[in-house]
């Protein structure tokens, strides 16, 4: 358990939630002390649903994928009745790992000794085990954990009894319609490491103020004039029409949405596309970032020209985020840099994650 004395980066004063004209910005402590991650992994990522991976990863009965959250292997699984359960893939003996890539498989075998489970997490089979005392298999079984599906996506969550997962997302479907995010085929995954605190990546998400400078290019496609942010309880929402001159997208009189739904995932739907990004520390200064990328239409080889045209724009408009990202954890490291302020025009979004950022300490300190 964290102790608030152990954790030196949050005076009372840090958590304090002024108004977004008043506010200044989070602590570079937060951003570059080691030990927040352990708070962080506690408070945020072992408490919030955490997104896994989508339903075509588990299509049949006994395929099954690994994840990883707050450090925790994790693997989900279509069981034989369809029933889609997680574990921990921890195996009770002595912690070796059920699998260690994702497959399909009628039961579990551990790695390590091979004790076998069954699909509901029931341990099954224990070679060599005849001598051992007060051992009972009912109590070893798999550790499960909360699993469910929005709008295709899985989601995972380490708590006891977490809030309801489509409560995050309410009002998401309503504003989108008519684009249904659970109609969309699941096209490719891309992976990005990142030299810089998970934070640092997500606070430059939640803004357009940057679009000029870091990104002149996209800048073109979007009216930057007509941006917006609007902030709702678990995510906010920037959206912007597109100008019609430069456009990728065919179908430009179209919008984009970009979802932030606290603390680390992200919706990005544009026309005829979802893409979505998971923020997920390694440690305190390395994220990794996990962009699965869906389509309306992937059967043709048009389309598959289409999606792949846009996955290297995308991937262009990445590396230029990363790359600025990558200096501001440098700049956050630096002897210059404590705290920051917030353009009321430009950077609701950010103050809005900050806000739940502190909310969510304060609620655990
Ligand atoms: S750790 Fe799994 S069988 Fe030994
Ligand atoms: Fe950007």
């Amino acid at each position: 358990m964290i102790n608030r004395h152990d954790l030196p980066n949050f005076a009372e004063n840090y958590l304090v939630i002024e108004p977004l004209e008043r506010s200044e910005t989070i602590p570079s402590t937060w951003y570059t002390a080691p030990n927040v991650l352990n708070l962080e992994n506690e408070c945020i990522f072992s408490a919030f649903w955490q997104y896994a991976g989508h339903l075509a990863q588990v299509e049949n009965p006994g395929d099954y994928f690994l994840t990883t959250v707050a450090d925790n292997p994790v693997v989900v699984v279509r069981d034989k009745d369809n029933l889609l359960r997680a574990f921990y893939n921890v195996c009770r003996h002595r912690g070796g790992p059920l699998a260690t890539k994702d497959g399909n498989c009628k039961v579990f075998q551990c790695q390590y000794h091979g004790w076998t489970y069954l699909l509901d997490g029931s341990l099954r089979g224990v070679p060599d085990f005849d001598r051992v005392e007060l051992f009972d298999k009912k109590d070893y079984g798999l550790t499960p954990i909360h699993v469910d599906v929005w709008e295709g996506l899985i989601f995972v969550n380490l708590s006891k009894s977490p809030p309801k997962l489509h409560s995050f997302f309410d009002g998401i479907p309503e504003r989108i319609s008519p684009i249904r995010l659970a109609e969309k085929k699941f096209y490719k995954r891309v992976e990005y490491r990142v030299q810089c605190n998970w934070k640092v990546y997500v606070d430059n998400y939640l803004e357009g103020y940057h679009l000029p400078f870091v990104h002149p290019e996209l800048c073109k496609m979007l009216d930057y004039a007509q941006y917006v942010t609007e902030a709702f309880p678990h995510y906010s929402l920037q959206f912007s029409p597109f100008t019609d001159q430069n456009n990728v997208y065919q179908d430009n009189d179209g919008q984009a949405f970009y979802y932030c739904v606290f603390p680390n995932f992200m919706l990005n739907i544009l026309p005829g596309r979802l893409q979505t990004n998971s923020v997920i520390p390694i440690s305190h200064d390395v994220t990794r970032v996990v962009f699965d990328y869906f389509y309306d239409d992937i059967s043709s080889q048009k389309a598959r020209q289409i999606a792949e045209d846009d996955m290297r724009y995308s991937d262009l408009i990445q590396l230029e985020d990363i790359d600025i990202c990558e200096h501001v954890q440098k700049g956050l490291s630096s002897k210059a840099y404590h705290r920051g302020r917030f353009s009321v025009k430009r950077e609701l979004g950010v103050y809005h994650f900050q806000s739940l950022l502190k909310e969510t300490f304060r609620k655990f300190l």
